[in-house]
């Protein structure tokens, strides 16, 4: 059977025809279109697809080198490239265990949107997700194409947004997130031990700087490079015009309208890209399981930087998994 690539709406695509099993199957010819469909469709889906942590690491590799997951407290025990996402019903003793209320409904595991390390001057090439045990309520992932976001955006927009940049510093608690979260979000329990990790974190992540548009170097497409997870403040901008401007720069791009979903399905696998899309878990309720697993694709687009210039150059902080 030969490959079929396969368009998802309104984002993203399937690849149907890959036996990911057989350890020949991602011949040089293979993984080129396959690098070129991701290039172009930004996600690639692949169903039922990934049954062996053996396949995860074959798979991820055709994207770029896989990168030790780096919060030890998520490492898979057995292999530091996979890390482990779990949602255990009724288990409130993880380290930053969050029960939300968002949209009335109280869930575990929401994540609002974000591309992955936005807090660090390194951003990572991409990652590839593997659902284990799909929750049997909920547990959707969402991802909206950043690059049609930004050609969305009017001229005007686009003339004036160019060339800016976003301040980022770390916020572990999402409900202290400014931009393009849901006014609805509020906590309903957390881990007492939460808040302390929480301000350690912070305090190992000084503040960055990313641009708000990037290229995509393959295509010469623009994308709207913002976070809404961990946004601050455009740099050097007045702080209520940059409120103004980041919430509305931060609507348009969650608008989830333009969002693929994803309903998990045993073995389904999504490898994204990080430089062009945003991703969001809608979570479960707090008495359902959950367990995917996930490799980090190496590399750094190389325009972030500390905000601080004295601590560029300097070895790069350790990493946190979003
Ligand atoms: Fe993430």
């Amino acid at each position: 059977m030969s490959l079929i690539i396969r368009p998802l709406s309104p984002f993203g695509a399937e690849v149907i025809g890959l036996d990911l099993d057989d350890e020949q199957a991602l011949d040089v010819s293979t993984q080129q279109a396959l690098r070129a469909a991701w290039v172009e469709h930004g996600i690639l889906l692949f169903r039922n697809a990934l049954h062996s942590e053996a396949a995860h690491l074959r798979l991820s590799r055709v994207f770029g080198e896989p990168q030790p997951a780096a919060v030890k407290r998520i490492n898979d025990a057995n292999n530091p490239y996979l890390m482990n996402l779990t949602q255990r019903a009724g288990d409130a003793s993880g380290e930053t265990f969050t029960l939300f209320e968002v949209d009335g409904q109280r869930r575990t595991g929401w994540l609002g949107w974000h591309w992955d390390q936005a807090f660090t001057a390194e951003i990572v090439r991409g990652a590839l997700l593997r659902m284990i045990t799909p929750a049997r309520v909920d547990g959707r992932t969402g991802f909206i194409d950043a690059a049609a976001a930004h050609s969305r955006l009017s001229p005007a927009m686009q003339q004036r947004i160019e060339g800016l940049e976003v301040v980022y510093h770390f916020t572990g608690a999402q409900e202290q997130n400014r931009f393009g979260f849901p006014s609805s979000l509020r906590v309903v329990e957390r881990n007492p031990q939460a808040d302390a990790a929480l301000q350690r974190y912070r305090g190992e992540f000084p503040p960055v700087v990313h641009p708000l548009v990037i290229t995509q170097h393959e295509t010469g497409r623009k994308v709207l490079k913002l976070s809404p997870m961990h946004a601050r403040a455009i740099l050097g901008m007045e702080a209520s015009a940059s409120d103004a401007l980041l919430h509305e720069l931060a609507e348009h791009l969650v608008d989830a309208r333009h969002a693929y979903f994803h309903t998990w399905q045993a073995d389904d696998a999504i490898v994204w890209d990080n430089w062009r899309s945003l991703h969001s878990a809608t979570g479960v309720p707090f008495d359902v399981d959950r367990l995917a697993q996930r490799t980090t694709i190496v590399g750094d687009y190389k325009l972030g930087r500390y905000l601080d210039p004295a601590r560029n150059g300097q070895p790069p902080q350790r990493r946190l998994d979003d």
